[in-house]
């Protein structure tokens, strides 16, 4: 088990560039439901917002284009990714943002300073993350709202026709994630670990994306070959399986009536 989880942009995946326009598209994915969970949780009445864990900034746009009276806080432990967030909002021309580097363990905040706080994809990477719960209920203000967004890769994708090896393809990225101290089945854990953490009136939902109604080009980009090629070269899965799946998962989209479903936690 790895102390420092098992997100590490330099090397989840075969290149840092194809992981960052990964995590773009799979912000743009499940964008357009995600939002209308926000909206139903209150977070366009709120004034002061973190997002922990917060990567190269997507999630970071979205909020400043679509919460335009709130300050919007990023919270990143990777040095890399602080700066490649600070470069990509300088575009935004607002002074209402900022990313810091720190740990969503110990972040360094002051107590009671946001009122609503939100963590992407984050915790199922995390050894303990009923710690960066305890952190996070930590800085919010009283009454304050956290929103938890995770997988749970029991259910990852879903496809007509049936593409087989996707199973392997999804146990051996468990398996990887698992040995370097993560959680890639968290989505199931999250209501007990947000109890755990201090926090009351706890809700569970699933936010979807379906290619016939986003198109496929969306999943193409979010899902990508980096992870994959990434698992067969630190032998969590074969090249000839990897081959079987590429081949299936082609004649899947040849097929006039596919789908492509995803759903996060
Ligand atoms: C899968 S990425 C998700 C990024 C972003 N939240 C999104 O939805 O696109 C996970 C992010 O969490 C960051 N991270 C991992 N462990 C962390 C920690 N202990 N404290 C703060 N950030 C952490 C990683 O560096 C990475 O940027």
């Amino acid at each position: 088990m790895n102390s420092s989880g098992s997100y590490h942009i330099a090397d989840i995946a075969n290149s840092i560039e194809g992981e960052i326009n990964r995590l773009k598209a799979q912000v743009d994915l499940f964008w357009a439901n995600e939002w209308k969970h926000y909206q139903s949780h209150g977070l366009t009445g709120a004034k002061a917002v973190i997002e922990l864990g917060s990567g190269p900034g997507f999630l970071l746009e979205k909020l400043l284009t679509h919460i335009p009276h709130a300050n919007v806080t990023g919270l990143e432990i990777d040095r890399l990714l602080v700066d490649y967030a600070t470069d990509y909002l300088k575009k935004e021309k607002q002074s209402r943002w900022q990313v810091y580097e720190g740990d969503i363990i110990q972040t360094g905040m002051e107590d009671n300073t946001f009122d609503f706080a939100i963590s992407r994809l984050v915790l199922e990477h995390l050894p303990d993350p009923t710690k960066a719960i305890k952190e996070i209920y930590r800085i919010l203000k009283p009454g304050g709202k956290v929103i938890l967004v995770d997988n749970d890769f029991e259910m990852h994708i879903m496809t007509y026709p049936h593409v087989s090896g996707l199973r392997e393809l999804y146990d051996a990225y468990c398996q990887a994630r698992f040995a370097e101290g993560g959680n890639p089945k968290i989505g199931r854990e999250l209501p007990q670990i947000l109890k755990d953490g201090g926090f009351t009136n706890v809700q569970f939902d699933i936010v979807n994306a379906h290619s016939t109604i986003l198109g496929d080009e969306m999943f193409f980009q979010s899902e990508g070959v980096g992870i994959p090629y990434k698992l067969v070269q630190d032998g969590f899965l074969s090249s000839k399986d990897l081959g079987k799946i590429s081949v299936s998962w082609r004649k899947m989209v040849q097929d006039k009536h596919h789908a492509i479903v995803r759903q996060l936690c």
